[in-house]
């Protein structure tokens, strides 16, 4: 499978990803190899990764406890620790095996530790291969406040094995195609059909769609590293999708969701945003709608969480000057960024979301 190639980075796949590891860790003065690693990559992934590995160089494997709640301050500081205790120096590369909260505490964790240390992303669940391993957002939440603290910065090459799949749960492989589902709705019409139309989700025949997603979501990139506009788009559903993220996690009373699962209920309401604003017809969001409903159902949220979920908000990270800036959809496979709505319309969101 072809390599892509980004800005200052190139994202490999399956067994080309090793052969460029191992010739990139000759080449490179690299001081020791750390490895970091949560319980559930630790027993599933790593086994597999260090048979790959071709190298003379010190590894230490940094393990951190698995699941969103861990994405925070206070772990990280747990890993630099771990980095200064074990020598870690600027010439150390911090290689990700993980889900999105391994590449993005990861690659935080790298970029702060001296100043700033190389890191190779090794995405080991769909949502990361797809989304989060790609791009240089690098992060951690607030609280439960999600990605508050963090910053763009590429690592050195992208390795995506789409054979960790193998041993995904099935919960998790939806969650990532919530993300290459959103790919399809704000750049390509063909991709998104033939995304909807898949019958059951297999590694096999998920390789060319991961690349396609991957090529979808770097050419964005690429046009926007810093998001100062397009970039903005990947954000779509993810507006209110990561308030109710958010409040899911802070309220024990509510399932905890997956991000994928929580920007699906996003899509679909802010897919209502798009109908009222932005253009969408009626047709285009009822196949929105229908399709990540009989994908993931439906959230049952109350008036009161409902209103809890609003004043989240304004913590989304494309607000400035105290408005919610949205990414909307014109049409499926066009979208368009900074749109402001009226507040009527994002409670009858919510209506149209649970009807
Ligand atoms: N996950 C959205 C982005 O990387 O911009």
């Amino acid at each position: 499978m072809k390599s892509i190639p980004s800005l200052s980075y190139s994202i490999h796949f399956n067994e080309t990803c090793y052969k460029e590891l191992n010739s990139y860790l000759e080449t490179s003065n690299f001081s020791k190899i750390f490895i970091l690693v949560d319980s559930n990559t630790h027993t599933h992934c790593l086994p597999k990764f260090l048979s790959n590995i071709n190298v003379d160089l010190t590894l230490e494997i940094i393990e951190i406890e698995a699941g969103e709640i861990h994405k925070t301050l206070d772990t990280c500081t747990q890993v630099w620790q771990t980095l200064s205790d074990l020598d870690g120096d600027r010439k150390s590369l911090i290689i990700n095996l993980g889900g999105g909260v391994v590449t993005d505490l990861g690659g935080f964790v790298a970029s702060a530790f001296k100043r700033g240390v190389s890191f190779i992303n090794v995405p080991t669940s769909l949502l990361s291969m797809v989304d989060a391993s790609v791009g240089g957002k690098t992060g951690v939440d607030l609280g439960t406040i999600k990605n508050q603290i963090g910053v763009i910065n590429f690592s050195d090459m992208v390795l995506v094995d789409v054979s960790f799949l193998d041993t995904l749960p099935s919960e998790e492989m939806r969650s990532g195609l919530a993300e290459m589902l959103k790919h399809g709705l704000i750049k390509d019409k063909k991709y998104w059909n033939r995304l909807r139309n898949l019958e059951a989700l297999k590694s096999s025949d998920l390789e060319d769609l991961i690349h396609e997603s991957v090529h979808i979501k770097n050419e964005v990139v690429k046009r926007d590293p810093n998001e100062q506009g397009e970039r903005k788009q990947l954000n779509f559903g993810h507006t209110l999708g990561h308030a109710i993220e958010s409040f899911c996690l802070d309220n024990n009373y509510i399932k905890t969701l997956l991000h994928g699962e929580a920007i699906a209920a996003g899509m679909i309401m802010e897919g209502y945003l798009s109908f009222k604003t932005c253009g969408l017809t009626e047709d285009e969001l009822a196949e929105i709608k229908n399709t990540f409903k009989e994908i993931y159902g439906t959230v049952a949220l109350t008036e009161n969480d409902k209103s809890s979920i609003v004043e989240l908000l304004k913590y989304d990270k494309k607000n400035s000057h105290g408005q919610i800036k949205y990414a909307l959809l014109e049409s499926i496979g066009t979208c368009k960024v900074d749109v402001i709505v009226e507040d009527y319309l994002i409670d009858q969101a919510f209506k149209y979301y649970a009807s």
